[in-house]
């Protein structure tokens, strides 16, 4: 190859490179953070399940709400649902978001594998419970994960999501 058709080339390849490497640059400052929503057994039930506990929004609706939230907050969020422990276990190891706001429902009174996933990588974890824990069934006031988790939200109703999202921005402006 001729040698000015050769640093022709590198110049378009390192344009191309540098170009890339900017935009998801740009992408990232414009995204803001990652945050993954999962949300763990029966959670799929919102809306339908024990309405004067859990209240009457479905979790697709609430999904949607703290969508709107975050755009306005410059966040980026996945939602998970899943009642399978082992699934829960995985989302959590595979994980590559800045933090995860996890429901774990009745796992998180009894299941010292989620706790140890959690314990095993280095993710905050903000957990959420909707209903009051502390005032409820003697099993419910167990909580086997809450001291590997970095913060904790409870009795708020579905609002305790959102109250999750504002503690995770101040967090991230250190306040
Ligand atoms: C819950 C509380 C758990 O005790 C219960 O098993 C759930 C929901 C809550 O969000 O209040 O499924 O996690």
């Amino acid at each position: 190859m001729p040698k000015y058709f050769h640093s022709r080339f590198c110049e378009k390849t390192f344009f191309k490179a540098t170009s890339a490497l900017l935009f998801s640059c740009v992408c990232d400052i414009i995204m803001g953070m990652r945050v993954t929503i999962l949300n763990g057994p029966n959670l799929n039930l919102l809306g339908q399940r024990e309405i004067e506990i859990y209240g009457r929004e479905s979790l697709e609706s609430l999904n949607g709400r703290l969508l709107d939230f975050a755009k306005e907050k410059g966040l980026s969020l996945t939602f998970h649902q899943t009642s399978f422990e082992g699934e829960i276990i995985n989302i959590i190891h595979t994980c590559s978001d800045d933090f995860l706001v996890l429901n774990a429902g009745a796992l998180s009174h009894y299941s010292y594998a989620i706790r140890d996933a959690i314990a095993s990588v280095g993710i905050p974890v903000i957990e959420v419970h909707i209903s009051d824990v502390s005032a409820r069934e003697p099993f419910r006031q167990v909580n086997v994960l809450k001291d590997v988790c970095k913060d904790f939200v409870y009795g708020r109703g579905v609002n305790g999501y959102f109250i999750a999202l504002e503690r995770i921005i101040k967090l991230m402006n250190n306040e």
